[in-house]
């Protein structure tokens, strides 16, 4: 592909960057960002896909046009869909619309589309060239494909703690570690997903809200895995009118009697064991694409252990909380050799005030 003073570049990031505007709401389908000009290279049009059973992004994009895109061409930062879902397939706008070119960064991993999409333009006689900007639109929709691919939600877990590593006192006092500024960081991070898991002990001690105090509606859902049941009658999780919250719990462990404890505006549903897994695959089930781990150290250490964790947040607070027996982030791995320790990679930090953020990521 030539390119004209990076102007095939530049269209692909205005598709990508569009296709950002729908990032926290676009769950389960994924973020998709279009662009149309004319045969003449001028925008004629633009659009993103901003909720599931919305438009499309090719077909806001061909809904806003001022112009005939006939000779045309469009960018577009997943492979244009070819099946029938809640809206029709896309291919078939595109080949109808008279564009010639069609600038597709990455293929669609979803089964349905998988490369059948661009097959289809190239059979109707498109140009289409596949690759531009890859790295971004990966990263971009890396939680829709690590779905499609594994059937489980992307996980990302997060937590505060001191500078000597304690996330809580050892009697599981935790308010506040970080600063205002890092914790209301956190309510805008939590928009960002669809869901929000703690364990049954993180529940009993902070009685967390676990919401965006607003900046999402509807609120991510809560979930609460819990391997006893034994959840208190009162709870700010039980409070369905600020945001759903779902019950998980493993009928293998749990007191089913308990079940009477939590109010009927609460989902409960059962599982047949403790494996985080369920859980993940579950929500993807459900429609979830990004889960925010915000549990303790037991949960977080099972979740890491069955792979259900590919991110991590912590945010570092300058103090000490000190003592033995006050809480790790995590529980033991049994590791018993250097090598066998887990490495993340990719890390970014930043400063929030006087906190520390770090973002790493798993190579699972
Ligand atoms: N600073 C921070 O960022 C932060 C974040 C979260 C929590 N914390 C602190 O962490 C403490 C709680 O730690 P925790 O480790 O008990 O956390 P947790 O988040 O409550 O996870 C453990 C609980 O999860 C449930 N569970 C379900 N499946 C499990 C599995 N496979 N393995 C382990 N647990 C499973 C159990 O609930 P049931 O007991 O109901 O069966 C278990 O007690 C609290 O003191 C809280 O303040 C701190």
């Amino acid at each position: 592909m030539s390119e004209k003073n990076g102007s095939h570049t530049k269209w692909m990031k205005r598709a990508i960057f569009l296709a950002s505007l729908g990032k926290n709401t676009t769950s389960p389908n994924p973020r998709v960002g279009a662009v149309i000009l004319d045969k003449s290279g001028k925008l004629i049009s633009e659009g993103f896909h901003y909720k599931a059973g919305m438009p499309h992004a090719e077909a806001m994009a061909f809904n806003n046009l001022k112009k005939d895109a006939r000779g045309g061409s469009i960018y577009v930062n997943l492979e244009p869909c070819c099946h029938h879902g809640k809206t029709p397939p896309c291919v078939d706008k595109v080949i109808s619309s008279g564009i010639k070119k069609v600038y597709i960064s990455i293929e669609d991993p979803d089964k349905r589309v998988a490369g059948q999409g661009i097959k289809l333009l190239r059979e109707a006689g498109l140009q289409v060239n596949l690759g531009l900007c890859k790295e971004e639109s990966l990263d971009l929709n890396k939680a829709f494909i690590h779905k499609n691919i594994t059937k489980k939600a992307f996980g990302v877990l997060k937590w505060a703690m001191s500078i000597d590593g304690r996330i809580a006192l050892k009697n599981g006092k935790s308010k506040w570690i970080t600063n205002e500024e890092s914790r209301s960081l956190v309510h805008s991070l939590r928009a960002e997903f669809d869901a929000i898991i703690i364990g049954g002990n993180t529940l009993r001690k902070d009685n967390p809200l676990l919401t965006t105090r607003g900046s999402k509606n509807p609120e991510p859902l809560r979930v609460v895995f819990t391997k006893s049941l034994d959840l208190p009658s009162k709870s700010n999780l039980w409070d369905c009118n600020k945001a759903k919250t779902l019950v998980i719990y493993d009928s293998s462990t749990a007191n089913e009697n308990y079940l009477t404890r939590i109010p009927k505006c609460v989902e409960v549903e059962k599982v047949s064991s403790d494996n985080p897994e369920l859980i993940s695959k579950i929500l993807a089930t459900r429609g979830c694409n990004r889960l925010l781990w915000e549990c303790g150290p037991r949960l977080a250490t099972a979740a890491v252990q069955s792979n259900c964790i590919q991110e991590i947040i912590t945010f570092i607070a300058p103090k000490i909380l000190g003592g033995e027996n006050s809480m790790n982030p995590f529980s033991d791995f049994e590791f018993k050799e250097m090598h066998e320790i887990i490495k993340l990679n990719d890390s970014q930090f930043s400063l929030i005030g006087n906190d520390i953020c770090v973002k790493s990521s798993f190579k699972n």
